[in-house]
């Protein structure tokens, strides 16, 4: 095997097919509302790296100082040999654990965004001669089928991604990832937590607006895969705590009553004055809600580590 391998687990044409239909189902249901897997094109990926050095967005620090401090006893605890990690992005903290893991021969980055993997895998391939990099653009929220690399597995999914599925969708993810694993293996999961709701809004909503040109992209990859003609700048940047769900929820506003086409899907779509569209919930968690859903899918969380402001957790669980 090169060190470098990138491997497509979809057929070309099934992305494609799954934006159609989440367009399709997303807009004309009420609320409407679009999955937020389709913000991270090349674009997206390259926005959603700004965010993490925004002085408003502190879980990409947070998480960072937990790994920097934690990383030894992690990799203490799992003592992998294949690293797997879920929504890798950029890759940037993942070397923390990279570091750490002395016994690691190989790294399974997953992810939608084929400009995000192939970067982060030839720089990784060319900074630490000796590690395959076997990439793989998939939907982590579809079944995953992993290559068949050395145990003991480490499955890292960071950045508090969890936090943008529904409840539901992060129970049948958690026991998807649960079959991922073996006896041995362990789970490494970022979340974030519940605080103090002008922290969290401020977040989302940063004052050099670079989140809410992340919020529009999706608008641009619609229009651009779809042939839609979406006007971004017709759109409001929303982003709001629901205490009762403890979500933030990320929205376009219409500025105006506008009706937007999408040849592809073969649909018009009205659009009241002020009406939203939810682009993505960012769940955030407590311990014990955290702990419960774990061991629902059949996980024993054994560590659990936050930062020093007790911001972000990281948490490590294995098999039950
Ligand atoms: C919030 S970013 C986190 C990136 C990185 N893990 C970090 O901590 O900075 C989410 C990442 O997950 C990827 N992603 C989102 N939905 C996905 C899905 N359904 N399947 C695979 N990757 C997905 C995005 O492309 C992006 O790289």
């Amino acid at each position: 095997m090169s060190p470098l391998q990138v491997t497509r687990t979809l057929p070309e044409d099934a992305t494609d097919a799954a934006l159609r239909a989440d367009v399709h189902d997303g807009l004309t249901s009420v609320p409407k509302t679009l999955p937020p897997k389709w913000f991270y094109d090349a674009r997206g990926s390259e926005l959603f790296e700004e965010i993490t050095a925004l002085p408003e967005y502190y879980p990409t620090r947070a998480e960072r100082e937990i790994l920097a401090a934690r990383a030894g006893e992690i990799a203490a605890a799992a003592g992998a040999r294949t690293l797997v990690e879920l929504g890798s992005g950029s890759s940037e903290k993942t070397r923390y654990l990279l570091d750490a893991l002395t016994d690691l021969t190989t790294y399974v980055p997953v992810d939608v965004s084929e400009s995000a993997l192939t970067q982060a895998g030839q720089a990784l391939v060319e900074a630490r001669p000796g590690l395959c990099v076997h990439a793989l653009i998939a939907d982590f929220t579809a079944r995953l089928k992993l290559p068949d690399t050395p145990g003991p597995r480490l499955v890292a999914f960071l950045g508090g991604t969890i936090g943008n599925l529904l409840p539901a969708e992060r129970a049948g993810f958690l026991a998807s990832v649960r079959g991922l694993l073996s006896p041995g293996d362990a789970l490494l999961l970022g979340t974030d937590l519940v605080k103090d709701e002008s922290v969290l809004v401020r977040a989302y909503d940063d004052a050099a607006g670079v989140t809410a040109e992340f919020n529009k992209n999706v608008l641009a990859v619609v229009n651009r895969e779809l042939g839609a003609d979406f006007d971004a700048d017709a759109f409001d940047h929303v982003a709001l705590w629901d205490a009762t769900n403890e979500w933030i929820e990320m929205r376009l506003r219409s500025r105006t009553a506008q009706t937007v086409k999408i040849p592809a899907v073969d649909l018009a779509v009205d659009f009241a004055a002020g009406e939203e569209l939810r682009t993505e919930v960012s769940a955030k968690f407590r311990k014990e809600g955290i702990t419960a859903e774990l061991a629902a899918a059949g996980l024993e969380l054994t560590h659990w580590w936050t930062d020093a402001q007790g911001r972000f957790a990281l948490s490590l669980s294995t098999v039950r």
